[in-house]
């Protein structure tokens, strides 16, 4: 897989994006990805990026043609599935789209900053507008940051243990069972004894019962979906 992330602020990504699980996937060339620095393709001597909003009003909005040549740009060499716009307007992240995502071949991230872009950048490029979530940022980095390590644990080879990408929470609806580790009591409070039994399939039963009630106590939403 073959991301191309396209921000006025690049560098706010590159330690989430170039350490731990996502440094691995790129070692291992099982995804690629690529920053690229919207002020590259900025107007003029200064670099411009953006611009005041016709009809008035506070803060500044990216501008259309540094985007479409960056985009374009990358759409001459190679074809994307999505282009996706970083919005708090966008469709709310969940598991399932990045499930989805995680099955395309290349894709391309925009970063909003400032009050956003253009309208024509989303009337002409974007496919897929996405939030993570209820609150606005000052900037689509981050959700970026969010979404591409969202799709890229999930890429086969990524995780140690092809199978534990399998038992997050929301695969199936369903968050996932409490886990413990040595010692086998802390401060009185004991590791399940059924962990301790050895009998797998009692064990495969009790975490999905424990996935369960979890769901019904803290989302019972999701039983909705
Ligand atoms: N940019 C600003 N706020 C955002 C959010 N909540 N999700 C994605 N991109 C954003």
């Amino acid at each position: 897989m073959r991301i191309d992330i396209i921000s006025a602020v690049p560098d706010i990504m590159k330690s989430p994006l170039q350490e731990s699980i996502m440094k691995r996937a790129q070692d291992k060339k099982v995804v690629e990805i690529h920053f690229h620095n919207l002020r590259d393709y900025g107007k003029g001597n200064y670099r411009q990026i953006d611009d005041t909003q016709y009809g008035g009003g506070a803060g500044m909005v990216m501008m259309v043609e540094p985007i479409d040549k960056c985009i374009s740009q990358l759409q001459s060499e190679r074809v994307y599935d999505e282009v996706i716009y970083m919005t708090p307007d966008g469709d709310t992240l969940n598991q399932k789209t990045c499930n989805h995502l995680s099955l395309k071949e290349n894709i391309i991230i925009l970063c909003g900053h400032y009050k956003g872009v253009d309208q024509r950048v989303r009337d002409l490029f974007v496919t897929r507008e996405i939030s993570i979530g209820d609150y606005v940022l000052s900037g689509g980095e981050l959700g970026a940051c969010v979404l591409v390590d969202a799709i890229v644990r999930l890429l086969p080879g990524v995780l140690n243990d092809e199978t534990s990408a399998l038992y997050d929470s929301f695969q199936d609806n369903l968050l996932a069972p409490p886990v413990y580790t040595k010692p086998e009591e802390y401060k009185g409070i004991k590791v399940p004894e059924i962990l301790l039994s050895g009998n797998f399939p009692k064990i495969e039963e009790w975490r999905h019962e424990m996935s369960i009630k979890h769901t019904q106590e803290k989302r019972p939403d999701l039983f909705n979906e």
